[in-house]
């Protein structure tokens, strides 16, 4: 069987990237990372990128005039690298009608809380702000509404009464690095069953 093949989309530090990239190197995840795209220069996922061997470009953002015309140039690196399934890691644009169909049922997206509470840009800021004593992340497939997309994996971590933004964000993230590899490794072998909003995992 064809291996699957992945392009990742990230806006900053990359290490839902970095994630990826090392299950792939341990075996753990059975797919090849063709292309690696980011909507700003100069990111750490670049270098990431770059220092794990895998094609990276910059689709700068502040070069396009639309909202349309940048997706079409982050359509069209994903075509050239011939990638199957988009995967979204950090990456802080919200994805318009046309890209969604262009890829449709093949983007997945991590959040950083648990959906659908505390969608958005500023989820621990929010989860804090709020009160709740437990949060975590979800991994999702991306639909053309925001956070809204068909759940495949969630895990939650405890919110403790001192914590910052900075203290969840870590203790989240750490579960975001298992998850995601997971989620796209189940994607892999074919056991992602999308019925109406809901993802069952299916043995093979
Ligand atoms: C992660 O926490 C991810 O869940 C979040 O951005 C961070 C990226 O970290 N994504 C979103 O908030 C998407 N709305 P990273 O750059 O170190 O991978």
């Amino acid at each position: 069987m064809a291996k699957e093949v992945l392009g990742v989309l990230c806006s900053g530090r990359g290490t839902d990237l970095q994630s990826i990239i090392d299950a792939i190197a341990e075996g753990k995840l059975d797919a090849e990372i063709s292309v690696v795209l980011t909507d700003k220069p100069d990111v750490m996922a670049l270098k990431r990128a770059e220092k794990a061997g895998i094609r990276n470009v910059c689709v700068n953002r502040k070069e396009y005039g639309d909202r349309e015309s940048f997706e079409r140039g982050l359509v069209s690196e994903l075509k050239a690298s011939g990638v199957t399934l988009v995967v979204l890691a950090g990456f802080m644009r919200i994805l318009s009608p046309y890209f969604v169909h262009e890829y449709s049922g093949r983007i997945m997206n991590i959040h950083p809380a648990l959906l659908p509470s505390f969608g958005g840009a500023h989820a621990h800021r929010d989860v804090l702000a709020y009160g709740v004593k437990v949060s975590g992340c979800t991994v999702h497939f991306v639909d053309e509404g925001m956070d809204s997309g068909p759940i495949i994996l969630q895990a939650a971590v405890p919110v403790l009464d001192d914590d910052t933004e900075e203290t969840l964000g870590a203790r989240v993230l750490e579960q975001e690095h298992i998850i995601y590899p997971k989620a796209i490794q189940l994607y892999v072998e074919g056991r992602l069953k999308v019925e109406g909003r809901h993802v069952r995992i299916v043995d093979r």
